[in-house]
């Protein structure tokens, strides 16, 4: 999710960049309240501005927090059940009336060239498909549908495909063709497109042929947090229906497996906080001892699960994961756990007032979603090059035109300043995209990119989860 309005450039060029950005998302709610948590950012980036995400206590991250006095009733949870009930139970944040486009602007609001890039791919997939007799696009974690709106005029107006698209043999139909779907855990809005089937669960396995994506949603899954006690023992974080948190028992074994495998801790070493570790796809995993106390994790299990069962209902196509993410060689070290509301950063408070998310572990999902579909190899791009790779170029129309046409001209700047927001590498440009194939689909021919090159991720040859260890 983002909140930040797009302003076109300087004249030459590129389109300035907007300010703005970021995102989230979840598989399955909680009631409560909260007053006066805002931070006092406004229309700033998730993606950079995690609560918890930022340094240690005193540099604008947690302090460490406290064990709980013995035999002490607490009345707490771990994250991901409070962050469930918070935002899909009764009264749930996400079955609010205004939807998540009342508190935070995902690329999906923040432009229709959003939605014009994600009707090109369709082509693009369907063209590789070989235009099948039914061509779906399932968006998961689809709001209030608005991406399946926008990419449903996308292909019925002429135009508004991406840069150079050009319908190729067999793509004439691709409307009548078309089954779009949204899986959403809050009820059909009114007056959607009837085109559109809604649905709260996942089609059956292997059930499907086309585009599968999930703008933000991922970030939205329910996950643990784990925090590092003073003796270096990794433990799950309990927190209250107002925020307050205090440490429980040592991270549970499962738990524990995932943190080994895929989150590597900081370590204090001689010459300070070892934040940033080379920690490679052939690293041990982590045991958690001699972690440095108050280090926090995000137990990315549940979104790996999440993913790997929303891949499988692919027969044939591609899946794409778009979020704001992070990879096992740059975790962050107190993790990014926060709350959106009212377009502002707030304290995450399992409460329902507000949004909770946290940055996703896309390479640990990549390697679930490979292992469920044996598909082929999953590849990660920034949003900056996909968007770009679909002919969003967001270069300024030339001044000449304002004179010979002031209203055009004035249209394609303002669009210029939305592309320069969806591709802003501080902000939404710098999400992530996990392209997933499924099939005879490969990433290179739907999304063909120059440099820099994406990052192939490797897939684990091993049945557990996690990246391949060195022998
Ligand atoms: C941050 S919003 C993103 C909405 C939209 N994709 C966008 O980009 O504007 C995340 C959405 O995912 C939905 N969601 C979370 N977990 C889900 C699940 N298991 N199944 C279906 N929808 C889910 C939430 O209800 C919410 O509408």
């Amino acid at each position: 999710m983002t909140r930040g309005p797009g302003t076109a450039g300087d004249g030459t060029g590129e389109a300035g960049a907007a300010s703005g950005v970021s995102g989230v998302s979840g598989v399955s709610g909680v009631s409560g309240v909260s007053e006066t948590n805002e931070t006092s950012e406004t229309n700033e980036s998730k993606a950079t501005h995690g609560v918890g995400g930022t340094g240690p206590a005193g540099a604008g991250g947690r302090a460490p927090s406290s064990p709980p006095p013995p035999g002490a009733p607490s009345g707490r949870t771990g994250w991901r059940a409070a962050t469930e009930r918070a935002l899909y139970g009764p009264g749930g944040f996400y079955h609010r009336p205004q939807g998540p486009a009342g508190h935070f602007r995902t690329s999906v609001h923040a432009s229709p060239l959003y939605a014009r890039a994600v009707a090109t791919l369709l082509t693009r997939v369907d063209a590789a498909l070989g235009h099948p007799a039914e061509l779906a696009l399932l968006d998961i974690g689809a709001g209030r549908g608005e991406l399946l709106t926008g990419v449903l005029d996308a292909l019925t107006t002429p135009g508004q495909r991406g840069a150079g698209e050009r319908p190729g043999a067999g793509a004439g139909d691709l409307v009548a063709r078309l089954r779009p779907c949204a899986v959403e855990r809050a009820q059909r809005p009114a007056g959607l497109d009837p085109r559109v089937e809604w649905r709260d669960d996942l089609p059956a396995p292997s059930s499907l042929t086309g585009l599968l994506i999930a703008n933000e949603w991922l970030d939205n899954v329910p996950v643990d947090v784990v925090e590092v006690d003073p003796d270096g023992v990794p433990r799950q974080v309990r927190v209250a229906p107002d925020g307050t948190e205090e440490l429980g028992d040592p991270a549970p074994p499962a738990d524990a497996a995932w943190l080994a495998d895929w989150w590597p801790w900081p370590r204090t070493t001689e010459s300070g906080l070892d934040a940033e570790p080379d920690h490679g796809w052939d690293a041990e995993p982590d045991s958690g001892l001699g972690a440095e106390p108050g280090s926090r994790a995000e137990v990315g299990a549940p979104r790996d699960a999440a993913w790997a069962r929303a891949v499988r209902s692919l027969r044939a196509g591609l899946a794409v994961a778009v979020d704001y993410a992070h990879t096992r060689a740059s975790r962050p070290p107190y993790g990014t756990l926060t709350g959106f509301r009212d377009g502002r950063e707030v304290r995450p408070v399992p409460d329902g007032s507000c949004d909770l998310t946290a940055h996703v572990a896309l390479d640990a999902c990549a390697a679930a979603g490979a292992r469920a579909t044996r598909a082929g190899t999953p590849v990660l791009h920034t949003q900056r090059d996909a968007l770009r790779a679909l002919g969003l170029a967001g270069r300024r129309p030339p001044l000449a035109r304002a004179s010979t046409d002031p209203a055009g001209y004035l249209r394609a700047l303002s669009l210029a300043g939305e592309a320069a927001e969806l591709t802003d590498p501080a902000g939404l440009g710098d999400f992530r995209w996990l392209c997933q194939p499924v099939g005879p689909v490969a990433v290179a021919d739907v999304l063909p990119l120059s440099l820099p090159l994406p990052l192939q991720l490797p897939i684990p040859p091993r049945d557990g989860s996690g990246p391949p260890r060195a022998s």
